[in-house]
């Protein structure tokens, strides 16, 4: 039988006046959620972390930071925690992963979490994940975290949020579970919104991000921003997105702009190359974008009052919406958009401040087969750079291999 909640079908209490928590960041990876939220005014006080890449770029960032390494072998969370903070593996719950679920190795960590808080229920709870979450398995795997959570006195919400709404030119959509003990998670997660803002849907005149490694049906397409970055692939490796350029030239970005494009300041996981070189575009692929955690971290010092009116109750069976809330009865939709803020983005070529790589010429012919397999609307000069790109390479290819 589920717990009661105290304040069971009353508003909880609002959040205290003091802006600074203590956090805990578990599954800390490289320190984007634990970065935002210091810069909001929190303390890191613990971070678990066993990759040793991410480990040897936390040790240098979040120097005196006591580093724990696996997450099962923590007893419990340091006692006065007030804020414990989780982006926990998603490889099992994205489209690109196994679609194991929660039973999945990597993904069932959660549990790590859940046990931590049977130990010691701390008075907030923050965790992030794919949006996939939602869907896989009719949204299985959020309804378990969620329903642990009520059964542990939690209140939550959740909200999708889109990293492109802090001015960042990457799409990046990603799903915030908040949970309190005795405030109004949703004075915190849903009570700003802005009014989405526009996009250019064509392709003229700017530069446009793709992946070569997904299928056909552009997912990985994306007008003036790039694709979400990735610390996987459908092909296993993590791999940089690619840019076409106005004018007509192939990249893939620098590690330094990938880096500015989540919100860091560039060259923040440059101490993972003591292990290796190639461990940073993962590193940074897995993180949270740092102003979503720094918007979340102000908001918890300062809330806003959220108006519940209109949200209905979810029925049985429902699909789960992209943000939602429970204060102890019922789970109802909230019609907060991915938008909390209106930074409108740069447009994606002036943020580059590096020129980038040549795109390889595997992944401009990946690419053209895609584009024309596709129903994507790519201009027609677009095209012949593109293959102007692809005849460029080959030229250069074939003199290699004849000189070689
Ligand atoms: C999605 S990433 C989190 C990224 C992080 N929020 C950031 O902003 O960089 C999940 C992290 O969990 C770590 N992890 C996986 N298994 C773990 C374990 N058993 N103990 C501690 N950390 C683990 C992975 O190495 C990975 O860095």
């Amino acid at each position: 039988m589920r717990r009661r909640m105290a304040t069971h079908g009353k508003k909880a209490a609002k959040v205290g006046r003091r802006r600074s928590l203590k956090v805990a960041g578990i599954f800390a990876g490289v320190g984007g959620l634990e970065l935002g939220l210091s810069r909001a005014g929190h303390v890191t006080k613990l971070l678990v972390e066993n990759d040793r890449a991410a480990r040897a770029v936390l040790g240098e960032r979040f120097e005196g930071v006591r580093l724990h390494g696996n997450v099962t072998t923590l007893s419990r969370l340091p006692a006065r925690t007030e804020l414990l903070a989780a982006g926990f593996p998603c490889q099992d719950l994205s489209q690109v992963g196994q679609l194991a679920g929660l039973k999945g190795e990597k993904s069932s960590l959660v549990f790590e979490i859940l046990r931590l808080l049977r130990r010691r229920r701390v008075p907030w709870v923050l965790l992030e994940n794919v949006p996939f979450m939602l869907y896989a398995s009719r949204g299985r795997a959020l309804r378990l975290i969620t329903g642990e959570l009520e059964d542990l006195g939690y209140h939550w919400a959740y909200r999708t949020i889109d990293s492109r709404a802090f001015g960042l030119p990457q799409r990046r959509e990603r799903v915030f579970i908040l949970a309190s003990l005795e405030n109004d998670p949703r004075d915190v997660l849903l009570a700003e919104d802005a009014a989405s803002v526009s996009f250019p849907r064509r392709a003229t005149g700017v530069a446009c991000g793709f992946y070569w490694t997904e299928g056909n049906r552009g997912l990985g397409w994306a007008v003036d921003c790039v694709p979400p970055l990735k610390g996987g692939s459908g092909i296993g490796i993590p791999s940089a997105p690619g840019i076409l350029l106005p004018d007509g030239s192939l990249i893939t970005p620098d590690i330094r702009d990938a880096e500015r494009l989540q919100g860091f300041p560039s060259r923040w996981t440059l101490p993972a190359t003591k292990v290796g070189e190639r461990h940073r575009w993962r590193l940074v692929g897995n993180a949270v974008s740092v102003p979503v955690a720094e918007w979340i971290g102000r908001r918890l010092g300062k809330p806003g009052e959220y108006d519940p009116e209109g949200d209905e109750r979810l029925r049985r069976g429902d699909t789960l919406p992209r943000a939602a809330w429970c204060m102890g009865e019922g789970v109802h939709r909230s019609g907060a958009s991915a938008w909390p803020a209106r930074r409108q983005p740069r447009a994606l070529l002036d943020f580059l401040l590096h020129s980038g790589k040549p795109l390889s010429l595997k992944a401009a012919v990946g690419l053209q087969k895609r584009l024309r397999a596709s129903s994507l609307h790519v201009p027609r000069e677009r095209e012949s750079a593109l293959r102007n790109h692809i005849d460029r390479l080959s030229r250069e290819d074939a003199k290699a291999r004849l000189a070689a």
